[in-house]
């Protein structure tokens, strides 16, 4: 990718303050978190390609548990993927994306299967691996095998739009931003993945969205939003357009033992090949009054009690309706539903809609 400037003496010295700037703070001030090597230690490839896809779209606070769980429960890759899919995606239920946990195990199946169990290490043969783009391969080639890359989270762009006092809107300005990232990682060998891990921990702990630190930050003297005083304006964002509204009912059906009915989600669409209660489809707000149940439940006699659920997805809002009807026979042969007893609820991982809608309907 081009850089914004040109290479000459001027521009490899700033770099080089940049960087030797960011990786003395990150000496002193790293965050201990599990899948992270000790001082002078090398990162292992599974724990750093886990917890980057864990990582995505989610916060180190919430990974952090679930990384811990999978690695007790599959200590090497070779153990998830033997792995049972179901049993992923009830141990992944609750961290959303659920796209990222089927291509978790297509990936450790490709790596066990086809590469002996070893992560390739240039960011292009790790961007041919499921489930894995352009930033976590640049994360894996940094953290994991120490390679040169330019790696840019959410965190990164801020620090970029800050320190380079880049005015111009985001999502649109993504491209500048990483241009800029590339001026200071591009070819750089002095610790890719701490430096990488360095921006991360300033992002989250110092350039933070609102009131950042700057006091505490080592590259305050040269950050032109700080010298401006317009840091806690960028970076700017395009005005976003209110969510879609969608509603649709959810079912808490239960047969004459007590027994609930749930739904394995087919693999495509929203949680896909989790498991659920059933629901009708989920349309347009305006268009709710057309919302009809699903024929496996006709002659099925609902209660009127009125309860919802809501849930914020990325791209729109949803209010399930709550149904609940018992003592009915459901149609025992119908793909993808199943009886389950109430007490063996528990034992199931399901996406907090389902856990919200469990905690209304039983
Ligand atoms: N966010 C994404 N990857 C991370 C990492 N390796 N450390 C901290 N935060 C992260």
């Amino acid at each position: 990718m081009a850089s914004l400037k040109t290479n000459n003496k001027r521009d490899a010295k700033d770099v080089q303050e940049f960087r030797g700037q960011i990786l003395s703070w990150y000496d002193k001030h790293a965050r201990i978190l599990p899948w992270r090597a000790e001082k002078g230690q090398k990162a292992d490839p599974y724990h750093v390609w886990l917890s980057e896809i864990m990582l995505q779209q989610t916060t180190v606070g919430a990974v952090i548990p679930y990384f811990t769980k999978f690695l007790n429960k599959w200590p090497r890759i070779q153990d998830l993927a033997a792995a049972e899919r179901d049993e992923i995606m009830s141990e992944w239920a609750g961290l959303g994306y659920y796209a990222r946990a089927r291509n978790l195990h297509k990936c450790a199946q490709v790596v066990t299967e086809e590469l002996s169990g070893v992560f390739p290490q240039d960011e292009a043969a790790l961007k041919a691996l499921p489930g894995i783009g352009e930033y976590t391969s640049a994360a894996i080639a940094a953290i994991a095998f120490d390679r040169p890359a330019t790696v840019v989270d959410g965190n990164i762009e801020r620090i970029m739009a800050r320190y380079f006092a880049v005015k111009d809107a985001v999502p649109g300005a993504k491209k500048i931003l990483k241009s800029h990232a590339h001026y200071l990682s591009d070819g750089r060998k002095d610790r890719p993945g701490d430096y990488a891990q360095a921006l991360m921990d300033i992002g989250a702990s110092i350039c933070t969205p609102r009131s950042p630190k700057c006091g505490l930050c080592p590259i305050n003297q040269k950050c032109k939003a700080h010298k401006q005083g317009i840091e806690e304006e960028l970076p700017a964002r395009e005005k976003k357009l209110a969510k879609p509204q969608k509603f649709g009912f959810v079912y808490w059906v239960q047969d004459k033992q007590g027994r609930v009915l749930l739904h394995r989600r087919s693999e495509k669409g929203m949680l896909g090949g989790m498991i659920g209660l059933p629901t009708s489809k989920w349309v347009e707000r305006k268009k709710k009054r057309g919302v009809e149940h699903p024929d496996y439940l006709d002659g099925v006699a609902f209660e009127t009690k009125a309860a919802s659920i809501h849930h914020s997805f990325t791209h729109f809002d949803l209010e399930l309706a709550l149904k609940r009807a018992i003592s009915v026979s459901v149609l025992e042969t119908q793909d993808n539903y199943f009886w389950c007893d109430k007490s063996e609820l528990k034992t199931i991982g399901f996406p907090s809609l389902f856990s919200k809608a469990i905690r209304l309907g039983g």
